[in-house]
């Protein structure tokens, strides 16, 4: 295993990713991770990250000098390269002259971490302020950019390596490379992350933290997480999974239907299907804004669950989808990115219920845990889908929530869902969808005016959710929708596409 010290670089879980990539397991801590913790990890190298501070600073951030006499290779990155150079008796001065952005890397010495580079220039993508002005005797440089004549370092006894540039970044493109020439040349590490060994090795994770007579509960939403979590524990212990899909009556059309025919009849998990719609209505009703709307409804999600999961009875376990990015106890992610997300998750499950988590997915990426779960047989559409908000459609129907604004937004949306399907739009886009507006205009229809409600049409490109931009669709592909749209659902006679990217606006309309 690889371990990443973070310094606080909003790269660092790029950094993990890359190495994942290179089928090398990986694990991210703070900086000041105990060395006791460290040596019994055992790691076959060391990466450090980049971070936002200067060396300059009062109290920068640094590393103990043992870590970097652990035996095993150290790679630092950027702020990393400050902190090797610093512990080698290098000197390095805060620089005016910030580099930021693309530069070229002259490759002056063969070294492993270049390896099947062709030529000397490649492409890399700088951000650093600080520079180093002169090394000691226990570095050498291996290569240099305009603007910095150390821009790799490598120590003499060859076990420490440091770059200034990010090879996590895309703008990198050699990055790859040189993080696997790393992990694997000069840390010797196999290629043995594969779906195939994640599968069985969580597996046999589930199987030594489950008794053999014990029971397992788990609510399905039909996302990606808990599905592949679900049939990763099914896997594991079979029928002593017990799952529990809650229909609130805010999903989309056939969601209901998708979840039995996929988990049930495919998978052959006890799914217990409980329609729960009157109740999360009931509450709804009249409730206009967004997030009283949220915690109503993740309010009734806990008591039906509980409810449902007491019926089963005899667990000890609660199943959960959690992902690694949830659980990295790291400085980079105390930023605002983590208090953007709180907001999402609503309830607090397992403190209400006393159950130990199985938490499958703890230590895998989202594309991880796709891979786990297309090695796990399950199907494309469920892999593959879309995120869904938890709160369902109570967040796309702006205003009040009934049943025949449910009934008038699912019929719509289940059109932009087939239309983007086939027009194969569903990998490009994050996610598309119908959004049901608090107003009417004015239309005309054969002789008839019509005084009827507006559907908005919501299609973003996004990575992760925490910025998009609107999608360029054809407008051929819009005119069908809305042809069919107007056409199709009764009491529908305008629709409208949101083409405004995140920020200012969030990608549901509440
Ligand atoms: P926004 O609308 O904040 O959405 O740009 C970003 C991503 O989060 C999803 N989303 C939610 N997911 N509960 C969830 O589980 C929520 O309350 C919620 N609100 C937004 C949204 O679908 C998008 O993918």
């Amino acid at each position: 295993m690889i371990l990443i010290l973070d310094f606080g670089s909003q790269y660092t879980q790029l950094i993990a990713r890359r190495v994942r990539e290179a089928h090398v397991y990986c694990e991210i801590h703070p900086f000041n991770f105990p060395v006791e913790k460290i040596r019994a990890m055992n790691p076959r190298g060391i990466i450090l990250s980049g971070g936002p501070a200067s060396l300059y600073e009062n109290q920068a951030p640094d590393i103990a000098d043992e870590v970097l006499h652990l035996g095993c290779p150290v790679l630092g990155i950027c702020y990393g390269l400050y902190v090797i150079a610093q512990h080698l008796g290098s000197r390095s001065v805060g620089s005016r002259a910030r580099e930021f952005g693309r530069a070229t890397l002259l490759i002056d010495e063969p070294d492993e971490l270049f390896a099947g580079l062709d030529g000397r220039e490649h492409q890399v993508w700088m951000s650093h302020g600080d520079r180093v002005e002169s090394i000691g005797p226990a570095l050498h440089p291996i290569g240099h950019s305009d603007n910095s004549p150390f821009a790799a370092l490598r120590s003499a006894d060859g076990r420490l390596r440091a770059i200034q540039f990010h090879p996590e970044v895309v703008h990198t493109p050699c990055g790859a490379q040189i993080l696997r020439n790393f992990v694997h040349r000069i840390c010797g590490e196999a290629a043995n992350w594969t779906a195939a060994n994640i599968v069985e090795s969580r597996i046999a994770e589930i199987r030594a933290q489950v008794g053999a007579d014990d029971r397992v509960i788990m609510g399905l939403s039909g996302g990606v997480d808990s599905s592949v979590a679900a049939a990763l524990i099914h896997r594991a212990i079979g029928d002593r999974l017990r799952c529990v899909f809650v229909d609130n009556g805010l999903l989309r059309a056939g969601e209901r239907e998708r979840m039995e025919n996929i988990f049930a009849r495919q998978l052959g998990l006890e799914l217990k299907v409980v329609d729960a719609s009157e109740v999360f209505l009931a509450r709804l009703a009249g409730v206009l804004d967004p997030e009283r709307k949220r915690r109503i409804i993740g309010h009734a999600f806990i008591e039906v669950f509980e409810k449902e999961a007491s019926a089963i009875g005899g667990a000890k376990f609660l199943g959960q989808g959690t992902l690694y990015p949830d659980v990295i106890e790291s400085v980079s992610f105390k930023g605002p990115s983590a208090v953007i997300k709180s907001h999402h998750n609503v309830g607090g499950l397992p403190e209400a219920m006393k159950l130990e988590l199985v938490e499958p997915l703890r230590l895998l990426f989202k594309d991880e845990a796709r891979a786990a779960g297309r090695e796990l047989g399950l199907a494309a559409e469920i892999v593959e889908r879309e995120p869904f908000p938890g709160p369902g459609l109570a967040v796309r129907i702006v205003g009040d929530v009934t049943r025949e604004r449910l009934d008038l937004l699912r019929r719509a949306d289940a059109i932009v869902m087939e239309e983007t399907a086939a027009a194969g739009l569903n990998k490009r886009l994050w996610q598309g969808f119908a959004v049901l507006l608090p107003l009417k205009t004015v239309g005309v229809m054969g002789d008839g005016r019509t005084y009827e409600s507006v559907i908005a049409i919501r299609a973003v490109e996004s990575l992760d959710g925490m910025t998009a931009d609107w999608a360029r669709l054809d407008p051929e592909f819009l005119a069908r929708l809305s042809s069919r749209i107007t056409n199709e659902t009764r009491g529908v006679n305008r629709v409208v596409y949101d083409i405004t990217s995140k920020p200012p606006a969030t990608i549901e309309w509440e």
